[in-house]
């Protein structure tokens, strides 16, 4: 029989790596906090036509990378659904806001979230089928001030905040403004112009996007289309007054604020959604998939799913690039320290279990990271797997069990001593730091 493996695109994560992704999301949930964020859990699976209508039957997420399937009806008063396993969390979270009648209470709904999406893209280095996102969304009414440019940069500033508290340095941020419903439609009929004598000499991809959908003609990485693309008339052009002032009141905010960033004209963004501001953090560590995080503006999605008018501003990080990043840096300082624990605990004898899980318990409850051998095994087996797990070794013969008074071998230092148990928790707990 053939072993069975994770699927393409999915992955197992192991310990020790496991613990970084934890310190990630304990380092946003700090930072979330602090900015008066809650955490938002909306199911893995939506109906299809959220995805369809929120991030728009266009883009390349809903035309080809959903995992979608017909889910049967089961009871007669069932109807067979078209579901999906969610491809991204914003049309979620704004489904949920407009459920629940977040906007109701006058004030600003700022929720953020953790955990998996799925995409049926092709496989590489930072880019899955399944990954995981932190993200985060601002929405509410406008007279809570949801279409504020202090929102934008505010957000933009938690971001920069985050990625310095996790230690992830040289990210550029990327901003833009994509205008806003009126202004699209303005500026998509003179791309459409301006492509017109051009397009015969761009890649097939171009030709098909100038058809379906001009502005992702903006995200080709094709060298030979960059001085053609570089030429076409830039969306800030085409911006009437008061999304130019938007966008102005966003850079002079984060101008005060001190976060760096550029402005590219070709940040379009590849979901619907998007109204004036865009913005993407990019690492230069990652390769092809260099963006750590993206997100921007959409201030018609929820209308655009059946809900009152509540504007929004959000972002979604790659998590499984954060740790890639971070993987990479800490590779080029020094290497991260293997997980050990405080010690590790060798009854010598099976009579001898019974008290050393209870010495285990006492220690772990005073906060120490225990390891638990086994009487069965002989001294040496012992000292090999304490070698490899743990800073020391506490021996529990019948003796010591019956005298409170251990012996304890600290691996680097190699010195033996005899400890009583009263003694032995501070002792290890100072281990941590030799
Ligand atoms: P997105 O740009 O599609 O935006 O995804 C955000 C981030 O998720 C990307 O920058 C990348 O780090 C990560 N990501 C996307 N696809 C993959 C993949 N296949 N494998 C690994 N990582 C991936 C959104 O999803 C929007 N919902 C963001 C947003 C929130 N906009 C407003 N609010």
């Amino acid at each position: 029989m053939s072993t069975l493996k994770a699927v393409r695109g999915t992955r197992d994560l192991l310990p020790p790596e496991t613990a970084l992704w934890n310190r990630i999301e304990a380092v946003a949930r700090s930072v979330f906090a602090r900015y008066n964020f809650g955490e938002i859990r909306t199911p893995i699976f939506e109906d299809t036509a959220l995805f369809a209508r929120g991030v728009g039957e266009e883009t390349d997420i809903v035309s080809k990378e959903m995992y979608t399937w017909e889910d049967r009806a089961r009871a007669q008063s069932e109807k067979t659904q078209s579901l999906t396993l969610r491809p991204e969390n914003t049309a979620g979270v704004v489904r949920a806001y407009i459920e629940h009648k977040l906007g109701e209470t006058g004030q600003l709904a700022k929720l953020y979230y953790i955990g998996p999406q799925f995409r049926r893209e092709r496989p590489q280095k930072g880019r899955y089928r399944q990954f995981s996102q932190i993200g985060a969304e601002v929405i509410g009414p406008t007279h809570a001030g949801s279409e504020s440019p202090l929102r934008d940069a505010e957000v933009l500033e938690m971001l920069a905040t985050f990625l310095d508290e996790l230690g992830i340095t040289g990210w550029t941020l990327k901003i833009n403004s994509v205008g806003s419903s009126a202004d699209r439609p303005r500026y998509i009929e003179t791309l459409r112009t301006a492509l017109a004598p051009v397009v015969s000499q761009m890649c097939p991809d171009c030709q098909r996007r100038a058809e379906t959908n001009p502005l992702r003609v903006l995200d080709c990485k094709i060298p030979e289309d960059q001085p053609i693309i570089d030429a076409l008339p830039r969306i800030a052009d085409s911006l009437d007054e008061a999304s130019r002032d938007h966008f102005a009141q966003v850079c002079a905010a984060l101008d005060a604020s001190g976060v760096p960033y550029t402005h590219d004209h070709r940040l379009v963004r590849g979901l619907d959604y998007y109204t004036r501001t865009t913005f993407e953090f990019t690492h230069g560590g990652l390769g092809a998939q260099n963006a750590l995080l993206g997100g921007g503006r959409y201030d018609g999605l929820s209308e655009a799913i059946g809900g009152p008018k509540a504007p929004g501003i959000g972002f979604a990080m790659g998590e499984d690039r954060l740790v890639l990043t971070l993987q990479a840096q800490e590779a080029n300082q020094k290497a991260a320290p293997p997980q050990v624990a405080d010690t590790y605990i060798a009854p010598l004898g099976p009579a001898q279990n019974p008290a050393a899980l209870a010495l285990a318990r006492t220690l772990r409850r005073q906060g120490l990271r225990v390891e638990l051998g086994d009487g069965t095994f002989r001294l040496k087996k012992s000292f090999e797997a304490a070698d490899k797990t743990a800073r020391s070794i506490v021996l529990l013969g019948e003796d010591e069990a019956q005298s409170g008074i251990l012996t304890v071998k600290v691996f680097a230092t190699g010195s033996q001593s005899k400890v009583p148990q009263t003694e032995l928790a501070d002792l290890l707990a100072g281990l941590r730091n030799t």
